[in-house]
């Protein structure tokens, strides 16, 4: 039986504690799909879905038992839908416990077989989170520590006030 992970997120956009999450992943399981999704909690996202997923498809060009899709619905009809055996999720520093503990058990109350897994970031990943790129992007400051190479050049493009270009 392959098995087959679903790796979650708004990954808006994909940072390099994202990458170490979905790398990390598909050494574990057979199958990997991260799997980009909307929080409704969030206010607009900065790039389209189809973009996110341009991205992500290229930092993890090299890993080939990873695939990206879009979710429009429930994240546990997907789970389900593609049997999958677990939801990875990153867990970094305490303040993301509560967020994901409820998420974890609304999934499970949800759909009894939705197993979430976390991994621990690693510890250069801690402090990292969209948010911050974005913020850091805005006003011209340097990414490169952040985001991966190859996707650098759109993301900072894109988020740089006009005049901080
Ligand atoms: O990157 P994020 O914002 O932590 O990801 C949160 C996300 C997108 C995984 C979560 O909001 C989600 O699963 N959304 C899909 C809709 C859904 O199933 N919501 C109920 C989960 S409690």
């Amino acid at each position: 039986m392959r098995r087959i992970a679903v790796c979650p997120g708004s990954f808006d956009p994909v940072t390099l504690g994202h990458l170490d999450i979905i790398t990390r992943a598909s050494m574990l399981f057979d199958k990997v799909i991260v799997l980009i999704s909307t929080n409704a909690n969030k206010s607009t996202a900065s790039f389209t879905a189809t973009e996110r997923m341009m991205m992500i498809a290229e930092a993890t060009a090299h890993l080939d038992n990873v695939v990206i899709d879009i979710l429009d619905g429930l994240l546990v009809d997907y789970v389900k839908n593609v049997k999958a055996v677990a939801i990875v999720k990153g867990l970094r520093a305490v303040t993301d416990f509560e967020y994901e503990f409820q998420m974890a058990l609304t999934n499970k109350v949800l759909y009894e077989n939705a197993e979430t897994v976390f991994l621990t970031t690693s510890k250069e990943n801690m402090y990292l989170s969209s948010s911050v790129v974005k913020q850091v992007a805005y006003f011209g400051g340097d990414i490169s520590p952040f985001v991966p190479a190859c996707i650098l050049e759109t993301i900072q493009s894109r988020l740089v006030k006009e005049e901080h270009k």
